[in-house]
């Protein structure tokens, strides 16, 4: 039994965090060589770990296996769902933070976090070519910010229908989103009571970009029902493919019939900083508000979410409690310090230390090139499947998120069997080779997905990983061949 001296000891805690340092930097320094996702049964997990509850480790052995047996984005071989690699420099900064403790819903328990989360909110603004009205926060994810920027909608559009106090009464709100959008859409809306008529889905073209032709229609048609339109919302870019709706049209769209234009940029709102793509999403700057997940695309750990509106001072209208011995909600002054006056929160950890130590320590462009590099792999990527027989890609992708399949020419395959042949190839991938990727289903057929989020994944990890995956594809085809 330890005494709680010792648990606080600063020298213990300096040998400790040395020994622990050692271990990540040999931790990453053999992350190359890394099987990017170690196989567990659930139940054989939870066994071995409550043997290690049991067994009284030392920190460094426990750390070492927490290590061992964790999904390894710091592998090359990596290439699965859309978090990236946080860059460790974000993960001393959490270190810190762990130590600190701060929190930023008041200035007074976490003045550094809310000046660094101001100055964050307002670097982005200005690289991301957002007007500089445009004022914000942090918050826990990209789920938990489009709930936030749809409710700060709601309070901007309607602030004389008092919904906070009394509930949407006779009002019947909606809200239009490509019909491919990220889940958490569908939920912001059930949480606020809007129910399955609350979301509108617009139907997506060949490229899964939402067809805005179809907006006006959509409107005339929810209006005719009943409903009350609030916010229509692009996405840059959709979850499973990474298309990007038109960024353009539906600002215009939103300006024609008087509603909020939102922005889910969880995924991709960092790809406005590669030179080469940024007109995807031309248009961003007319949003009146935007999200953006720094640890997706940004070298950040999760969760790590930026919410920005392009009048800042829309964000203050969203929660209208009482909390008298925190905060005063009754004044119209912008104490942007207190940042719990905006955020769904009340204690929140000082994300913005990660952000920050990156920003002040690397500079702006490393997100520059992080985005150029990822975006560049994933684009050498669907040119190798376009030139490797027996692949083809879904669509060509517009940032660094890459679906294709396995798709033999030699036989006929109903497409059942391309939907179980993909589904099986993934799964021999995982399970008995290095490499990390998902899959999807788009249109009833499955798809093998790839997010390239880690920079130092090459040329030649792209090509071994579709090496395995034809000769898993043809061992499993001719399997079939001979069972039939
Ligand atoms: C487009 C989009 N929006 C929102 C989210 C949810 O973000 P988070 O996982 O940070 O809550 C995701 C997650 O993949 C996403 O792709």
């Amino acid at each position: 039994m330890k005494s709680l001296e010792q648990l606080y000891d600063p020298e213990r805690f300096r040998a400790l965090g040395h020994t622990l340092v050692d271990q990540l930097a040999d931790y990453l320094s053999s992350a190359s060589k890394a099987d990017a996702n170690p196989q567990h049964e659930p139940e054989v997990m939870l066994d071995g770990y409550r043997d290690i509850l049991a067994g009284h480790l030392s920190p460094a052995e426990f750390f070492n296996n927490y290590l061992k047996d964790s999904l390894h984005v710091h592998s090359p071989n990596y290439m699965g769902h859309q978090v990236n690699p946080p860059a460790p420099i974000t993960a001393l900064a959490d270190m810190v933070n762990g130590i600190i403790n701060g929190s930023t819903a008041i200035f007074e328990m976490g003045s550094t976090g809310a000046v660094m989360e101001r100055l964050v909110i307002e670097k982005f603004a200005a690289l991301l070519g957002l007007a500089n009205t445009t004022g914000g926060f942090m918050t826990n994810g990209g789920t938990l910010a489009n709930l936030t920027a749809l409710l700060a909608a709601r309070a901007a559009k309607w602030p004389e229908g008092d919904v906070w106090s009394d509930g949407n009464k006779d009002i019947r709100p909606c809200v239009l989103v490509n019909e491919e959008a990220h889940y958490c859409i569908d939920r912001a809306v059930k949480i606020m009571g809007w129910g399955e008529a609350g979301i509108i889905g617009i139907p997506a073209d060949e490229n899964f970009r939402m067809r805005t032709e179809l907006i006006d229609e959509a409107i005339e048609k929810a209006k005719t029902e009943g409903l009350t339109p609030l916010a229509i919302i692009g996405s840059a870019c959709t979850t499973s493919t990474g298309s990007f709706d038109d960024l353009t049209a539906v600002a215009d769209a939103a300006v024609a019939h008087g509603l909020w234009f939102h922005v889910d940029g969880a995924h991709g709102a960092p790809v406005r900083l590669d030179p080469n793509r940024k007109h995807l999403l031309d248009g961003l700057e007319r949003a009146d508000s935007l999200i953006m997940d720094f640890h997706k695309m940004m070298m950040c750990p999760s969760l790590t979410t930026g919410v920005f509106f392009r009048k800042g001072a829309d964000a203050y209208r969203t929660f209208h409690q009482k909390a008298d011995y925190l905060l005063s909600f009754d004044t119209n002054e912008e104490d942007w310090y207190n940042m719990g006056r905006r955020t769904f929160e009340c204690t929140k950890n000082m994300m913005s230390l990660r952000v920050f130590s990156l920003l002040a320590c690397y500079g702006a462009e490393v997100f520059t090139d992080y985005v150029v590099r990822v975006n560049t792999l994933a684009a050498a990527l669907a040119n190798t499947i376009n030139t490797t027989p027996n692949f083809e890609l879904a669509l060509e992708p517009d940032c660094n998120i890459v679906c294709f399949r396995y798709r033999p020419h030699t036989t006929n395959h109903t497409s059942d069997d391309l939907n179980h042949l993909n589904a099986m190839i993934r799964a021999q991938l995982v399970q008995e080779t290095a490499f990390y990727i998902v899959q999807t289903t788009l249109r009833g057929q499955v798809y093998l997905r790839c997010t390239l989020t880690n920079p130092l994944t090459q040329q030649t990890h792209l090509d071994a990983m579709l090496e395995k995956l034809s000769a898993t594809g043809k061992a499993l085809v001719a399997l079939r061949n001979t069972l039939q």
